[in-house]
């Protein structure tokens, strides 16, 4: 196993630990915890997780799995997800992604709703929600974030 979470990280789960009488709940704070260290998580991630909160490694890959907000593997290029649920899509988010499908330079992902449908059409990058978008602002996001 190569994956070791950080000697902080080893902390912020024992304190954790005190906070949940079942091990179980700490999958998705280990989960992030991973991401914010390698940023992704990796199968030895998930292993290490499995063998800190007594948990199938199975079912914390289906957890990861689950959410949309993991990272299963690495990526050189920025993740972009756009939200393609109704009220974005009401706002213009179909045209937002027609046009950032044209870009190779990022990884785009569809997503459903990020929650925060009022100031929609909304997109992510890493933890930061872009919000009230249109293809001009996306562009200047992404070229700034370059
Ligand atoms: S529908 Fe896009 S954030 Fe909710």
């Amino acid at each position: 196993m190569s994956f070791m979470f950080s000697k902080e990280n080893l902390l912020k789960i024992e304190e954790l630990k005190k906070r949940y009488p079942n091990p179980h709940a700490l999958s998705l704070p280990c989960l992030w915890m991973a991401q914010y260290q390698e940023g992704f998580i990796s199968l030895d991630a998930i292993d290490a997780i499995s063998q800190i909160i007594h948990m199938p490694s199975m079912e914390i890959y289906g957890v990861a799995t689950f959410y949309t907000m993991f990272r299963l593997e690495p990526s050189e290029k920025l993740i972009v997800d756009v939200c393609k649920t109704l009220s974005c899509k009401l706002c213009g988010s179909d045209e937002i992604l027609e046009h950032l499908e044209k870009n190779d330079t990022i990884k785009l992902r569809h997503v459903e709703c990020l929650g925060s449908c009022s100031t929609a059409p909304v997109m992510q990058i890493n933890d930061v929600y872009y919000e009230n978008l249109t293809i001009a602002k996306v562009d200047a996001i992404l070229k700034e974030l370059k």
